[in-house]
């Protein structure tokens, strides 16, 4: 493991059974707390994307909001928050996804992503992949190309990315 992996990795927190019994948390407030490993966090999210021209990041509420900002300024994109149904107050597109149980929704501003655009997805954790995927879905029915995925940590045994075949994500952390 490379040593930003390491420093990465010794500031996520476990958090058992939280929210409900029988999970483990994976707690990111740590690694945010730290102005090294933030730093470095947030480079490392950027890096393969430097070259790519990418004009928006798009961040997903509410975590990868903290981290998408930063990446949009490291790359010179324009920053579009995609919200959780409901909160944002001009015309939207709405993707709804499954969750263990029911289904949920995120939204963005149906004018904030220009076709031809080309995008990148920030959030902080890969899991079951219902929200990297309804935001690809998103993006792409707004008319813009989505360049990558990139996150912080990918839970591997909820095999999220097998929802993705079309983005290859960009893991920092594999846990
Ligand atoms: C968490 C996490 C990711 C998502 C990953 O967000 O921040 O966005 O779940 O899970 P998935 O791959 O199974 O969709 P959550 O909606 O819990 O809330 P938050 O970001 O607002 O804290
Ligand atoms: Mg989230």
């Amino acid at each position: 493991r490379s040593a930003v992996t390491e420093q990465l990795l010794s500031r996520i927190r476990d958090i058992p059974d939280h929210p409900e019994p029988g999970i483990l948390f994976k707690d990111i407030t740590p690694l945010l707390n730290d102005a090294s490993a933030l730093r470095a966090g947030v480079e490392a999210l950027a890096d393969p994307y430097r070259e790519l021209g990418v004009d928006h990041v798009v961040g997903l509420e509410a975590r990868g909001f903290i981290l998408g900002a930063p990446v949009a300024l490291e790359l010179g994109a324009g920053f579009v928050p995609a919200r959780k149904a409901g909160k944002l107050p001009a015309a939207t597109i709405e993707q709804s996804y499954d969750l263990e149980y029911g289904t949920a929704a995120v939204e963005i501003h149906s004018d904030a992503i220009a076709p031809g655009s080309r995008v990148l997805i920030v959030d902080d954790v890969l899991a079951t992949g219902g929200t990297g995927r309804a935001a690809v879905d998103l993006v792409h029915r707004a008319g813009g190309t989505v360049v990558g995925f990139s996150v912080l940590m990918e839970l591997g045994a909820l095999r999220g990315r097998e929802k993705m075949p079309d983005v290859e994500p960009h893991v920092l952390l594999s846990v």
